[in-house]
C-alpha cells in the first residue's frame, strides 16, 4: 500500500483540498486561512463528518484494489488478485465470500447486476435479476377487495423471487475469468465451515431480528441465538451453507439449481407457501445486456441498462445538471442543493411510469436517454419555489406500446475492472433461510409494482411497466458503473440502498469531477436524496448547513432526517494511475489491494 496520499486538487477548490490535508495533520479547523465562505462552510460538513467516525483517508494501491461490505471478502479479493487471478475472478470470490460473511445482502439466494470493462476498453454487462416464479400472478398480493397485503410481497417464502446470483457467477466466470472455478469459490467454502467473527454492526442487527428469525424458521438456523444475545467476536459458522457451497464449487451451476440444493429449495417453497418449483430453477438464466453509455463533462459514464432503472436515471440526472455551474456553487451549495433535487424529482417521476423489464415492456430508452430531452424537463425550474412533485409527470413519447444490497468494485494490475451490486432487496431478504441448504431466500418480488400507485418497501411507486408477470424480472435501481476518461478507466463506483443508489452514485460521481474530492472524501460526503414522490429531499445528518436547509424550506422544500444514505464502495484512477480506494464509513466497508 502507498501510504501517501495526493488529493486531487482541482484548481477551483484549491482550498477545500488545503483544508482536507490540514484535517489530516490534525490542524485547527479556524486556523485555516481560507478565502472563499462557500468552500469553508463545505469543509465543515468534512469536519464534522470526521468527527463522527468519517476519518477514513483514500488508499492507493498499485497491482489491484478491492473495495467490499466486509473485510474477509475484501482479504478474498485481495489474495486472488495477488496470486494472479484477474478482476473477473477476484469478483467471483468476493462474491461467494460475501454471501458467508454478509449474510444480510452479500447473498446465493438473490440477484444483481454488473459492469465489466476490460483493460483494452471492452465493455459488458451482466442482468442477474431474480425472476417470478412460473406460478406469480399480477394480483398475488391483493386481498379480495384488491387491497395490497402488504406484508406478503416483504416477508416470507411467497416473496422469493428465483435466484440469479450463482448462475450470474457462473456465466461470467465463463467469459472472462481466468482462474479455476474451484479455487474462487474455495474462500467462500472454508469460511462458511470454520466461521468467521461477527462486527458489531452485524450482531446489532442479528439481535434485532430474532423474533423474525424465529417466525418464519421454526426448522431453526444458525441465525437463532438459543440463549442470550450475540456479540461482536462471536464466531458464526455455517455448516449447512458450507455444503451448499461445496457443491457450487465441485459442480458449478448444477450445484444449485439442480440435485440436492434445488430440492432443499423446493421443499422450503412448499413448507412455508412459496412458489419457487424446480422447475423455475433449470429455467433461470442470467442476461448479457448492453451497458448503456452516457456522457459526463468529458467522462464516458458505462452503466446499468434495464432490468435495472438505475443505469437511465443515473445519465438523466447527469444530463439534467450537465449545463449547471455546480463546481462554480460549490458542493451542497443551495443552488446545487436545488438544481440536483429537481433532476432527481424528474428522473424518478420517470422511472415510475417508463421502466420495467425490457424482456416483457417497451422501455423509451433512447428518447429518455436524449440529452435535449432531459434538458428539457429542467426547463421550467422555478429558483424562487420548489416544483411540486404533483406537478411533475412522467415525460410522454410517440411510442409503439408494445437496504439491503451490497455493492463492491475491482481493478486488476491490467486494468481490468468489475463494478457489482447484489440484493436480496431488504436486511437479510425474507428471513427464510433454506432448511438444509443453509442461505437467506430474497423478498425482491416487492420491488414489482403490486398495485398501480402503490409504493413498495422504498417508498417507489410503479405502474403497468412494473407489473407482475411469470418469468419477469422486477424493476432495479441497482447502479454499478464505471467511468471512462480519455479512453482510460477512471472510476468504478456503486452503491446499495435501494432507492436512494442512483441518487448516491450521481453524488459521488458529482463529488469528484465537480467538487474536486478524492475517492474516500465523495463516498464520505454527507448525501441527500428525493425521489419524486414522496416530495420530500432526505438528507443525513449535518448534510446541510442550517442556513442552507432554512433558505430552501423556505422555497418550499421539506426535509427529512435519515441516519444514513448508502455504503458507497469505489476506486478512483489517479493521475499518476493508482487506484485510489473510497470504503464507505457508513458500514463495515474495507479497502484492499497491492
Ligand atoms: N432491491 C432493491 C433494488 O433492486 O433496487
Amino acid at each position: 500500500m502507498l501510504k501517501t496520499i495526493t488529493p486531487r486538487l482541482s484548481k477551483k477548490l484549491k482550498h477545500f483540498s488545503l483544508f482536507a490535508v490540514a484535517l489530516t495533520l490534525n490542524f485547527n479547523y479556524a486556523n485555516a486561512q481560507v478565502e472563499k465562505e462557500k468552500d469553508v462552510k463545505a469543509f465543515e460538513f468534512l469536519s464534522k463528518a470526521n468527527a463522527k467516525g468519517f476519518e477514513r483517508k483514500a488508499q492507493e494501491f498499485k497491482n489491484g484494489a478491492v473495495v467490499s461490505a466486509h473485510p474477509e471478502a475484501t482479504a478474498v479479493g485481495v489474495a486472488i488478485l495477488k496470486k494472479g487471478g484477474n478482476a473477473v475472478d477476484a469478483t467471483v470470490a468476493v462474491k461467494f465470500a460475501l454471501a458467508v460473511v454478509y449474510p444480510n445482502a452479500g447473498n446465493i439466494g438473490g440477484g444483481g447486476f454488473l459492469i465489466y470493462r476490460s483493460a483494452k476498453g471492452k465493455i459488458a454487462s451482466m442482468d442477474f435479476r431474480e425472476k417470478a416464479p412460473a406460478l406469480a400472478d399480477k394480483d398475488m398480493y391483493l386481498d379480495v377487495n384488491g387491497d395490497p397485503i402488504s406484508e406478503k410481497s416483504k416477508e416470507g417464502h411467497l416473496a422469493a423471487g428465483v435466484p440469479g446470483t450463482v448462475a450470474g457467477m457462473v456465466e461470467l466466470h465463463k467469459k472472462y475469468g481466468k482462474l479455476k472455478w474451484a479455487e474462487l469459490v474455495e474462500p467462500a467454502y472454508q469460511l462458511a465451515k470454520n466461521g468467521f467473527k461477527l462486527t458489531k454492526q452485524q450482531v446489532n442487527e442479528l439481535n434485532r431480528l430474532q423474533t423474525k428469525f424465529k417466525q418464519f424458521n421454526p426448522l431453526g438456523t444458525v441465525f437463532i441465538k438459543e440463549e442470550g444475545e450475540w456479540a461482536a467476536g462471536d464466531v458464526l459458522v455455517q455448516t449447512e451453507l458450507a455444503n451448499t457451497m461445496r457443491l457450487i464449487r465441485d459442480k458449478g451451476r448444477a450445484g444449485f439449481y439442480e440435485g440436492e440444493v434445488a430440492e432443499f429449495i423446493e421443499a422450503e417453497m412448499k413448507r412455508g407457501g412459496g412458489l419457487i418449483s424446480k422447475e423455475d430453477l433449470k429455467n433461470y438464466h442470467a442476461a448479457w445486456r448492453k451497458p448503456i453509455v452516457g456522457d459526463y463533462k468529458g467522462y464516458k459514464v458505462i452503466t446499468m441498462p434495464p432490468t435495472s432503472s438505475g443505469g437511465i436515471a443515473l445519465v438523466q440526472m447527469l444530463q439534467s445538471v450537465a449545463n449547471y455551474p455546480l463546481s462554480k456553487w460549490g458542493f451542497n451549495a443551495d443552488s446545487t442543493i436545488q438544481v440536483m433535487v429537481e433532476a432527481e424529482r424528474r428522473v424518478y417521476a420517470d422511472r415510475a411510469k417508463h421502466l420495467g423489464d425490457p424482456d416483457f415492456w417497451k422501455v423509451p430508452q433512447k428518447q429518455l436517454l436524449q440529452p435535449a430531452y432531459n434538458k428539457n424537463r429542467m426547463a421550467n425550474l422555478n429558483w424562487d419555489k420548489a416544483t411540486p412533485s404533483a406537478e411533475i409527470q412522467a415525460g410522454e413519447f410517440a411510442r409503439k406500446e408494445s437496504e439491503e444490497t451490497t455493492h463492491f468494485s475491482v481493478v486488476d494490475k491490467d486494468g481490468n475492472a468489475v463494478s457489482l451490486t447484489t440484493t436480496i432487496n431488504t436486511s437479510y431478504g425474507n428471513y427464510v433461510v433454506v432448511k438444509g441448504a443453509g442461505f437467506l431466500l430474497n423478498n425482491e418480488m416487492d420491488d414489482f409494482s403490486v398495485k398501480p400507485g402503490v409504493a413498495n418497501y422504498f417508498g417507489l411507486i410503479g405502474y403497468e411497466a412494473n407489473a407482475i408477470a411469470p418469468n419477469k424480472r422486477m424493476l432495479s435501481s441497482m447502479t454499478p458503473t464505471i467511468l471512462e476518461k480519455d479512453g482510460k478507466l477512471a472510476m468504478v463506483v456503486g452503491t446499495p440502498g435501494g432507492s436512494t443508489i442512483m441518487t448516491s452514485v450521481f453524488q459521488t460521481i458529482l463529488n469528484v469531477v465537480d467538487f474536486g474530492m478524492d475517492m474516500q472524501q465523495a463516498v464520505n460526503a454527507k448525501k441527500f436524496h428525493h425521489q419524486w414522490l414522496p416530495d420530500r429531499v432526505d438528507i443525513e445528518p449535518n448534510a446541510l448547513r442550517p442556513e442552507i436547509q432554512q433558505k430552501l424550506e423556505a422555497k418550499g422544500y421539506t426535509f427529512y432526517k435519515r441516519n444514513s444514505i448508502g455504503r458507497v464502495d469505489a476506486i478512483l484512477v489517479t493521475k499518476a494511475g493508482l487506484y485510489q480506494t473510497g470504503a464507505d464509513p457508513r458500514g463495515d466497508d474495507t479497502a484492499g489491494g497491492w
